[in-house]
């Protein structure tokens, strides 16, 4: 069985991302508390524009979330066929609005909406999303304040699990600006080496087989084949896809990888709740950046239990 030892965060080689989201989200929702008595009540700016269905959910997630910790949400919802430089015009008056902390634009914008210069007018001060040309910039220097939620999301369940990186051959399937880019530069921060798989990636079986650490973010149900997976190997989900039966399922084969992974995370239950996580966070260190008031602690400060 080459499955991971049980802890807190694992058990049966299985990565629960529900679970490592709630530690990130106690502190959260302390610090917030702690704010509060000072008068100071965080918001979160939500824009989303169309009736995206997958955007719908996620949105309502990310609303319901804020109100877990404590934190206020405005949700702005703009009709499909409203222009870009109306879009801009919100995001420009929220990025003045001193009550705001953290904008988030909810991806993907309807076509014909440049997504680029919408993420570039959000004050990289209130970029929760990190997805600012400035933040992104940071990020590939070293490290940015405000990091991509579902990368840094993927980089905490590794730790969470206590899976080595250092010297690990580590796999990212997929290179979107969203995920793919970012969680490889962060790989590469923990001295792993790393490959970049995509589209065009010749033999993706052959490179998967040498992983130590493979990150899927493609979008292709079953993409992974469990055959292909190197044992003891540790496998983070980052697919969300609904198949034609209404079943949610991710870009791994689950059952087969999972028989052979040292860990892995489920669909859903994996790494959607760090995304969320990572935004609360993310908000509550624009909020504490923007006031002058230091960093919030860190919040994997409880994992080594
Ligand atoms: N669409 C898919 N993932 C994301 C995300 O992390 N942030 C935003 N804003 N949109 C998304």
């Amino acid at each position: 069985m080459p499955h991971l030892q049980d802890s807190w965060a694992v058990t049966n080689g299985i990565l629960h991302g529900k679970l490592v989201a709630e530690r990130v989200k106690a502190p959260i929702r302390q610090q917030t508390a702690l704010l509060a008595e000072q008068g100071i009540t965080l918001t979160l700016a939500v824009v989303r524009v169309g009736a995206d269905p997958a955007s719908e959910v996620y949105v309502r997630g990310k609303v319901r979330a804020c109100a877990e910790v404590g934190i206020l949400s405005r949700h702005h919802h703009l009709d499909a066929t409203v222009t870009e430089a109306e879009i801009v015009a919100l995001v420009e008056e929220l990025n003045n609005d001193d009550s705001v902390d953290g904008i988030l634009v909810q991806l993907p914008l309807p076509r014909g909406i440049s997504e680029s210069r919408i993420i570039a007018a959000v004050d990289p001060r209130k970029d929760v999303d990190g997805f600012h040309p400035l933040n992104l910039g940071q990020l590939f220097s070293g490290r940015s304040l405000l990091e991509p939620c579902t990368p840094a999301g993927c980089m905490l369940l590794l730790e969470a699990a206590g899976v080595p990186l250092s010297g690990k051959r580590a796999v990212v399937v997929g290179r979107s600006v969203i995920v793919g880019r970012p969680v490889a530069q962060m790989l590469v921060r923990a001295d792993a080496t790393v490959t970049m798989c995509h589209r065009f990636t010749e033999d993706l079986g052959a490179c998967i087989a040498q992983a130590d650490v493979v990150v899927v973010a493609a979008g292709v149900p079953g993409l992974i084949r469990g055959s292909w997976v190197k044992p003891g190997a540790a496998i983070i989900d980052v697919g969300i896809n609904r198949l034609p039966t209404g079943k949610l399922t991710g870009d791994v084969e689950f059952e087969e990888a999972h028989a052979r992974a040292g860990v892995i995370t489920p669909v859903p239950g994996g790494v959607g709740p760090m995304t969320v996580a990572m935004l609360l966070w993310n908000t509550l260190v624009a909020a504490m950046l923007r006031r002058r008031l230091g960093m919030p602690r860190p919040a994997a400060q409880a994992w080594s239990v």
